[in-house]
């Protein structure tokens, strides 16, 4: 749905800590898969053990300032790859180091790692028409193959997945969104098969097909995701619940239906509508950045003194901006959770292929804004979004729960998500929740909206982070 926007985001080297790894479903403890970020953090040992006395299981995860991965393994002996956690996909698929574009000058799959089929001693094959792309214009195509995949310690013994013997992607996915838009239903027209977090019901390593996610400010180096579990530390209640739009009684993506937009106190109307907003907004990690109605943005540009570039449809603003007005929100309403991102949550860095940072007119070093108008495009609440909201992922009830986030505690109750439709703990559900009457598409190839359910959601901005392309120009 957008097109590229090949700029490098701050890919400031990084510490990593790796943790050690707590052992899951011992028979005390929550059944969850917990699996935490980590960015330039001390190892913290006490944490860890808290988490090892819950029985979860943590894994390291990088966040680098727009990216979320996780760690794991594929294939017997294990090859260890980097998957960037995607939330608008549904299929996790890696590279095969044999691939033209894997063998190419500066081995561009090297830092995601790779995958060779015939090297695994677990190796089954599923079928060849794994065929994926991203709104971005990357993707792979390939096996379909099954293999043991590992996650820390918690071990899926056989989990499907795409090889991408053929990609233009370095980068390998990891998509949790429902199984329903995997490709080999969107394009395939085959019946869905577990994904992770459904194979992970499948093995009872989790109750319920539910996740939550827990991304942390910018400038942090925890986050976490814990599947089948929510941490109540880690938000600010109320968590509230809203359902998941649904496209012809289809639920295929995490959209839900935002019903105000304001700054500070100035609610955003684009100049043009009476109509209270009630637009259809997918929530989406593997988006750096969020993209809302042209005529909101262009108010809240406006508003925030940003500069628009038409030519990479993103806007800058002084990295000062980030600091003149600590108290300056910008609010998000889903007709009762009301989430508030603060300024400096919206000014990401920007560091050019030569490692300079780029200059405005008047001579301020420029960051990149995050909000970009969506154009035809999906409207998307990406990372810019979600750092500030804690929110549960309800695939078996077609729910969001959302709070906000309490940032950088260190704190941990995990909660499990048991069954039924009380599974979350902790949520309230909102009453008379408002449906979207714009922005809802459907999961068909052929719609008229576009070719969403075969398209993954995997956005460019990340493309230039992990090196593929950099062409940062002169402001
Ligand atoms: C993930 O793997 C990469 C590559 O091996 C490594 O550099 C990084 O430290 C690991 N991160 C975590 C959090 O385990
Ligand atoms: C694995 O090896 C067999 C036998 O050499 C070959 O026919 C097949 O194409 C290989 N498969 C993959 C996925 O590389
Ligand atoms: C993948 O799907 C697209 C869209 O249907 C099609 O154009 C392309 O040829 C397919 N690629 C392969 C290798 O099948
Ligand atoms: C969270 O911690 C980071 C790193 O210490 C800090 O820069 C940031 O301001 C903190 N965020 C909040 C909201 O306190
Ligand atoms: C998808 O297309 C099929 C066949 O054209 C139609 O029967 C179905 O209702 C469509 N589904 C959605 C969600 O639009
Ligand atoms: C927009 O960005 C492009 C690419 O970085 C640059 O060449 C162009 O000068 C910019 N335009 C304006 C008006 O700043």
């Amino acid at each position: 749905m957008k097109t590229s926007l090949l700029f490098a985001i701050a890919a400031l080297p990084v510490q990593t800590v790796v943790y050690a790894l707590a052992r899951p479903n011992t028979n005390d403890g929550p059944r969850v898969l917990g699996l935490e970020t980590q960015r330039r953090a001390p190892r913290n040992p006490t944490h860890r053990d808290k988490l090892r006395k819950r029985g979860t299981l943590e894994v390291g995860l990088d966040n680098e300032e727009t990216l979320y991965f996780i760690n794991g393994t594929v294939g017997t002996p294990p090859r260890e790859v980097r998957l960037h956690i995607d939330t608008g996909s549904s299929d996790l698929w890696v590279n095969t180091p044999s691939s033209s574009f894997c063998s190419s000058r500066g081995s561009p799959c090297a830092y995601s790692g790779t995958y060779e089929a015939n090297s695994s001693s677990t190796y089954e094959y599923i079928a060849s028409n794994f065929n994926i792309s991203y709104v971005d214009g990357s993707g792979a195509t390939g096996d379909y193959v099954s293999d043991t995949v590992s996650f820390g310690s918690q071990t899926i013994d056989r989990l499907q997945f795409g090889i991408g013997y053929s990609s233009t992607n370095g980068q390998g996915i990891l998509g949790i969104g429902y199984p329903l838009n995997e490709v080999q239903v969107g394009r395939a027209g085959l019946p869905p098969y577990n994904n992770l977090p459904a194979q992970l019901v499948a093995d009872g390593v989790i109750q319920s097909n539910a996740y939550s996610l827990w991304l942390n400010d910018l400038d942090a180096n925890t986050g976490n995701i814990l599947f089948g579990g929510v941490d109540a530390e880690k938000y600010v209640p109320p968590l509230q619940s809203l359902p998941i739009e649904s496209t012809s009684g289809v639920h295929g993506e995490f959209m839900i239906t935002l019903t105000n937009l304001q700054l500070n106190d100035q609610t955003l109307t684009g100049g043009s509508s009476t109509d209270p907003l009630a637009i259809a907004v997918l929530l989406d990690t593997g988006s750096s950045l969020t993209y809302l109605p042209d005529h909101l943005v262009s108010e809240l540009y406006t508003a925030v003194g940003a500069i628009y570039n038409a030519s990479t449809n993103a806007a800058y603003v002084p990295c000062a901006l980030a600091r003149s007005d600590p108290s300056a929100r910008l609010r998000f309403t889903f007709t009762s959770p009301t989430i508030a991102v603060a300024l400096d949550e919206l000014v990401l860095d920007l560091v050019t292929a030569s490692g300079a940072r780029p200059v405005l007119d008047d001579g301020q070093t420029a960051c990149l804004f995050g909000v970009a108008p969506a154009g035809e495009g999906t409207y998307v609440l990406g990372d810019t979004f979600l750092r500030s909201a804690y929110v549960v992922y309800d695939l078996e009830n077609h729910e969001i729960a959302m709070a906000s986030t309490r940032f950088n505690t260190t704190a941990t109750r995990v909660l499990e998500i048991g069954t039924g439709s009380e599974a979350v703990p902790g949520v309230t559900r909102v009453s008379d929740p408002v449906r979207a009457t714009e922005g809802l598409r459907g999961l068909n190839a052929s719609d008229s909206a576009g070719v969403r359910g075969v398209e993954g959601a995997w956005r460019a901005v990340l493309a230039g982070v992990v090196g593929v392309a950099v062409v940062m120009g002169v402001l």
